[in-house]
């Protein structure tokens, strides 16, 4: 007999604990942003209803990660947590160090500070804020070289991270001598949550070759990645994701993750490579600012968690869920007329909101104007990514970001699907009366990373 074939695609999952949610009014959401200088981020998370900031560190943990949690052992040195936590990931990622730290971006510190410096240049297809803020901190360059589809919002592509092997070719023949190690961003975060292809990795790995380079993969979104593999690639439908992974990993010298994402925890990293040398060098420095090797900057019970969260990642029900539940965000705002990035990626749900606002111009904050709008409509936080985030130059001058964009990133097991036609119905109201909204100027602002704290006024 034929397994039948159902259109909805559940939760995986039964809730076990509930969190209550708090409701507000409007009038009440208004003057919470109004006394946060209309910034997102300094509102108080408890007048927030949806809080799709980011999908870092705000999943929910299973029922047996919680019971892992209390097999943690505490021990400074050699804890049974520390090698559970090292076999599970060499489950995936079978590297010969695997070295915890206390989240992605302590990672990247550490290796840039290893392989970075001055006169150096890093590839990668699109860099991460923080990826880029830890390279160009050692005087070095950070280069992002993925595909041209990959910075075109409407442009389809089911690979759109994928890194331009010939521009990367290129760079290689030119520079090679200060090219310390070539990164690939799986999936592409700043680039919309975009997927790698398992070819497009080989395709990298022999430029790599070629020019004797190491190859670092930036993980965190791996088994999504591995999930569009499956999906996407042809030759890998069918295939374990927990293959895939594996494959991903071969291909790479090392890896740099961030565990508050796919990995399930809502804190923790870590770096994993073969090179002996290089691990030393790195858990030296490690030592410095972490703490000991087999802790990092993390508990023992930390440790467990993720072990058991890196099992889960994988598992093909989740995986299904996660990827078809952001896509089925993605496709009803488009069904309504709401513009959005496409293909729908990963993680999150990224509004044009240039395309959405156009007679806001792009130096009086299209997306902030969205987010705030989004805020107090219904309660629901995104995420500007646009001219607040980028537009402030070195030299100190503002020019517009290539795109104004809102995130909404989706927590991984967090919301249901009510919660996701909730936030559907919001971004309708406040499409419906875009016209409506103005633009912003900022009116006090910091040295570096303005939008965590900026403040700004409404123009009238
Ligand atoms: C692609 C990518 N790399 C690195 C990081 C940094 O990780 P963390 O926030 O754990 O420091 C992030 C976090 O969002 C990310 O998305």
């Amino acid at each position: 007999m034929s397994e039948p074939s159902f259109r909805t695609i559940i939760e995986p999952f039964r809730i076990h604990s509930v969190e209550p949610l708090r409701m507000t009014t409007r009038r009440h959401r208004q003057e919470a942003v109004a006394r946060s200088g209309y910034n997102l981020f300094k509102v108080h998370a408890a007048d927030v209803l949806i809080d799709l900031l980011t999908d870092s560190g705000t999943g929910s943990m299973s029922r047996d990660q919680w019971a892992a949690i209390q097999h943690g052992d505490e021990s400074y040195a050699g804890s049974p947590s520390y090698y559970l936590f090292r076999d599970a990931v060499r489950e995936l990622f079978p590297f010969e160090h695997v070295i915890p730290t206390h989240q992605g971006r302590a990672a990247e510190r550490i290796i840039f500070s290893v392989l970075g410096g001055p006169g150096k240049v890093v590839p990668n297809n699109t860099h991460f804020d923080t990826t880029r803020a830890n390279v160009e901190f050692t005087g070095a360059q950070a280069v992002d070289l993925v595909i041209p589809e990959g910075r075109d919002p409407q442009a389809y592509h089911p690979f759109k991270g994928n890194m331009d092997v010939s521009a990367l070719a290129a760079l290689l023949n030119e520079r090679s001598a200060d090219v310390p190690v070539v990164f690939m961003t799986i999936t592409n975060n700043s680039g919309g949550g975009q997927p790698v292809s398992l070819e497009n990795l080989h395709a990298v790995r022999e430029v790599c070759d070629a020019h004797g380079k190491l190859l670092f993969l930036d993980a965190c979104r791996f088994a999504e990645n591995a999930w569009f593999i499956r999906e996407r690639e042809p030759g890998q439908a069918g295939r374990e994701v927990v293959d895939i992974v594996r494959e991903m990993a071969s291909l790479a010298d090392g890896l740099t993750m961030s565990a508050k994402k796919d990995p399930m925890g809502n804190i923790g990293g870590w770096l994993a490579m073969d090179d002996d040398e290089l691990a030393e060098q790195c858990r030296n420095l490690l030592i410095l600012t972490e703490g000991f090797p087999t802790y990092g900057g993390l508990a023992g019970r930390d440790l467990e968690a993720l072990a058991q969260g890196l099992r889960e990642a994988v598992d093909h029900d989740y995986l299904r869920y996660r990827i078809r539940s952001t896509g089925y965000l993605g496709e009803a705002l488009q069904r309504a007329g709401v513009p959005v990035m496409s293909p729908i990626g990963g993680h999150a749900v990224y509004l044009d909101a240039r395309a959405l606002l156009p007679h806001i111009p792009p130096l009086q904050y299209p997306g902030q104007a969205l987010a705030v709008a989004l805020y107090e409509m219904g309660g629901v936080r995104s995420c500007e990514i646009g001219t607040v985030m980028f537009g402030r130059q070195p030299d100190g001058s503002e020019t517009p970001a290539a795109l104004d964009l809102v995130r909404l990133a989706i927590p991984r097991r967090t919301y249901t699907q009510s919660h996701i036609d909730y936030v559907i119905e919001v971004c309708e109201q406040v499409a419906q009366s875009s016209g409506e909204l103005t633009g912003y100027r900022i009116v006090e602002e910091p040295a570096t990373l303005r939008h965590f704290t900026a403040r700004f006024e409404p123009l009238t």
